[in-house]
């Protein structure tokens, strides 16, 4: 039977958008559910694309809207947890109130993304709350046709993790690198989104779960080595201890931008590292960060290619 109809939980964020126009163009139809309309509007241009407002923590909105899906995705997730929305909320009763829901409404297929070195001994709470939402599937795996992909840091256009690096060795003379030790497996977002749209119905991928990790392992400080040299920029990194990581995380905590929390430091606290080749179903060999950052991160204007010839060249 040809799966046509997709909903899908999240879909006008960084990894969303990436799926969203992958299924457009397989020429599957596509409901975004999303808290805003504006926040999805760069999707509405695509074939086959709706975007639909709801409130997906409220039972009867999202039955709703989930009705005559033949596939529903779950991108819902969240880096920090607030007084009015915990990450249990976000990544445990979410995707354990969908799940009930697709039973109810007979949609046999839950795509649902966790994260890398989600565990229920897992020092964060952002982790272990991924874990409890991927328990919370298992006992559904004999009534849905579940897959679960858990990926180890995403990066591409629009993301916030290599983008925030870059921003960091453009604007400070040095940095100061919380846990400079702790070990990604960075994956590209248009890999991600390829497994996504491959497994839709593929059902040698029913039931399974799937860690997604590119082809190398880098330290924070290689990262950030690695950012700086796309830019070709130098700055000194200070490395901080654990004690130091964790003050830096806290007073970053008390400004009014989230930007890093004492979580996603205990989240660093294990490598974010896959022990297992990437899934051969899949048939793709992940692509290397170095092949797509310069695309994304150094300015590709005259303007910008004048700038960075004068800095090679010391002028
Ligand atoms: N990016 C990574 O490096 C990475 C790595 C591993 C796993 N993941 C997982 O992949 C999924 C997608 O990540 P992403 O980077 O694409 O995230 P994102 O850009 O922040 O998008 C996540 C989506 O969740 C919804 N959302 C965010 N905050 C919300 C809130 N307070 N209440 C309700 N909905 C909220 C938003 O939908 P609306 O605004 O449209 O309502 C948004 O489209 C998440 O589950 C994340 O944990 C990401």
């Amino acid at each position: 039977m040809q799966l046509k109809k997709i909903c899908i939980l999240g879909g006008s964020g960084f990894v969303g958008s990436a799926i969203v126009a992958k299924l457009s163009a397989a020429g599957y139809l596509i409901n975004v559910l999303t808290r805003r309309y504006e926040s999805a509007k760069h999707l509405i241009l695509l074939p086959n694309v709706q975007v639909v407002e709801c409130n997906s923590f409220d039972y009867h909105a999202l039955n709703v809207a989930l009705r005559g899906a033949d596939v529903v995705i779950n991108l819902l997730g969240i880096l920090h947890q607030s007084r009015r929305l915990s990450f249990n909320a976000v990544h445990h009763q979410l995707p354990a109130q969908l799940a009930q829901i697709c039973e109810d409404l007979n949609i046999k297929r839950l795509i649902h993304m966790s994260s890398l070195r989600a565990d229920v001994n897992a020092p964060s709470q952002y982790l272990r709350s991924k874990a409890a939402g991927e328990l919370a599937l298992a006992a559904h795996r004999d009534k849905l046709n579940i897959t679960i992909f858990k990926p180890s840091v995403i990066f591409g256009r629009g993301d916030r993790f290599i983008n925030l690096l870059a921003g960091m060795v453009k604007f400070l003379p040095l940095v100061l690198l919380a846990k400079p030790n702790a070990r990604f497996q960075p994956i590209w977002v248009e890999d991600v989104a390829s497994c996504f749209v491959a497994s839709m119905e593929n059902d040698a991928t029913y039931g399974r779960t799937y860690a997604l990790a590119g082809p190398k392992v880098y330290t924070f400080r290689a990262l950030v080595q690695a950012v700086m040299t796309t830019l070709q920029v130098k700055r000194t990194l200070i490395g901080l201890n654990d004690a130091l990581s964790y003050a830096q995380a806290f007073a970053m905590e008390l400004l009014p931008v989230k930007i890093m929390s004492r979580d996603n430091i205990r989240s660093m606290e294990v490598d974010s590292v896959s022990d297992q080749p990437f899934p051969a179903v899949f048939k793709l060999t992940p692509t290397s960060l170095e092949a797509v950052i310069p695309q994304y991160l150094v300015d590709q204007t005259s303007r910008g290619a004048y700038d960075r010839f004068r800095r090679s060249a010391a002028r």
